[in-house]
């Protein structure tokens, strides 16, 4: 998948100038939606974690947190940032390809997902959510963000060192339909322009951050479809 490859490239060359830059970037009232109405999230998955600027907040709401990025260099700073917490069961990293996530099915309680669903075509963003809902446990939840608009291909961004990186901007709408179809309904939303809550670095982009829950409907489904398989392979493998 060429996009994703370039992606990491791209941000590994561009790692400590994006670290800089969107330091100050917390999306902090969407991380409180983890803790919203359920219990505290035990293990979660930072979907992109970059620079690890969210690591350290969301180890205060999940007894154990993993951090996982496709760039080597963004994996690096990250462990720099939090080396106090890593390796004390506090905090893993891996380096991973969101398309093809290295961790076993039903693992985690609740995936991070901030600016990355941008990068991704509607083809990848698909596959990507059908890999988030198979580590998800069955109560788990999502959250995300998404750039609102029209339009997709690459664009250089003049802040970042002319990083060449892909945008797929959505309209809201289609974007819940798609995720409900991938069994994914919407439980909080929040609207906002990065240059009106980031004055010092944003730009003029709006974006919509969404909370989103499996939905058991779809899952019962996919559950008979997964336990039809395993039971196929031992029986196979039983000869
Ligand atoms: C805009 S940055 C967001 C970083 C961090 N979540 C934040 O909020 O600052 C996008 C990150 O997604 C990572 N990324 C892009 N495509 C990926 C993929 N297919 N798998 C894993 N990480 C990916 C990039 O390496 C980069 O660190």
């Amino acid at each position: 998948m060429a996009a994703i490859e370039g992606a990491s490239s791209e941000y590994d060359r561009v790692a400590e100038v994006y670290a800089q830059l969107r330091e100050s970037q917390m999306l902090g009232h969407e991380m409180d939606w983890l803790e919203k109405g359920h219990s505290q999230p035990r293990v979660i998955l930072d979907a992109g974690c970059g620079p690890g600027r969210d690591l350290r907040s969301l180890r205060r709401r999940g007894n154990f947190v993993i951090g996982l990025d496709l760039s080597e260099k963004m994996l690096s700073i990250a462990s720099e940032n939090n080396s106090d917490l890593i390796g004390r069961d506090q905090i893993g990293l891996v380096r991973g390809d969101l398309s093809r996530i290295p961790l076993n099915d039903s693992s985690i309680d609740a995936i991070w997902c901030s600016t990355v669903l941008p990068h991704f075509s509607a083809t990848i963003l698909t596959v990507v959510f059908k890999e988030f809902w198979r580590i998800l446990r069955e109560d788990g939840m999502l959250v995300c963000s998404v750039k609102l608009g029209i339009g997709e291909g690459y664009e250089a961004e003049e802040q970042l060192d002319n990083a060449l990186r892909y945008m797929r901007y959505w309209d809201l709408d289609a974007f819940e339909k798609l995720a409900l179809q991938l069994g994914f309904i919407r439980t909080d939303l929040h609207l906002w322009n990065e240059r009106l809550r980031f004055p010092e670095v944003g730009r003029d982009i709006e974006f919509a951050s969404l909370a989103l829950k499996l939905t058991n409907e779809q899952r019962g489904i996919d559950q008979a479809n997964i336990a039809s398989r395993h039971c196929s392979r031992r029986c196979d493998s039983r000869g």
